[in-house]
């Protein structure tokens, strides 16, 4: 991050504005991207309360005001996520979406790759469940019937 270094990553995004822009810029992406339909249908009809959830939360995982903290108590993320089923395909579409926010919002490469490593990491914590739970409904064939049972 060179002479960003000294700066939390917080002020690195620009404060409440960057993160603000970043989090519309991340639902956005997961309303319209066709390859994040898994993702988006877990998700309320209105993706406000998410979207300001998630603003909260980043605000003090970031090195800023610990906003979610103040609400809502310690995040406990994961435990938060248990009643979804957050499947490896579910986690790679969230990070599609993040990472392409990032790229598209965050000019300095080495800063980038730092905030995609650092998604990637609580994303992958947030796995709760096999991919083979996706999207079950009405496909019950002879390849499946007893193998879930
Ligand atoms: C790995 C894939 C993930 C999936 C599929 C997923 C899915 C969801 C869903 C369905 C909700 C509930 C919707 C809502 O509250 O509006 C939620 C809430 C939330 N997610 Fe995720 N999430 C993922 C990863 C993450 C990551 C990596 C973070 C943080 C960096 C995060 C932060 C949050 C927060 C702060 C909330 C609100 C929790 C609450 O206050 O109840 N999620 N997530």
């Amino acid at each position: 991050m060179n002479s960003t270094t000294a700066m939390a990553p917080y002020e690195v995004l620009g404060g409440e504005a960057g993160i603000k822009r970043l989090v519309h810029r991340f639902y956005e992406l997961m309303d319209e991207l066709p390859e994040a339909y898994g993702v988006r249908q877990m998700h309320p009809a209105t993706l406000d309360g998410s979207g300001q959830s998630l603003f909260e939360f980043l605000s003090g995982w970031l090195g800023g005001p610990p906003l979610y903290m103040e609400k809502k108590g310690h995040p406990r993320l994961r435990m938060r996520h248990a009643p979804y089923a957050v499947s490896q395909t579910m986690r790679d579409e969230w990070m599609l979406c993040m990472t392409q926010a990032i790229t598209e919002q965050v000019p300095d490469a080495a800063f980038q790759s730092w905030l995609i490593g650092t998604f990637t990491q609580m994303a992958d914590h947030m796995v709760n469940t096999d991919s083979s739970q996706d999207c079950q409904h009405g496909m019950s064939t002879a390849a499946n019937i007893g193998s879930s049972a």
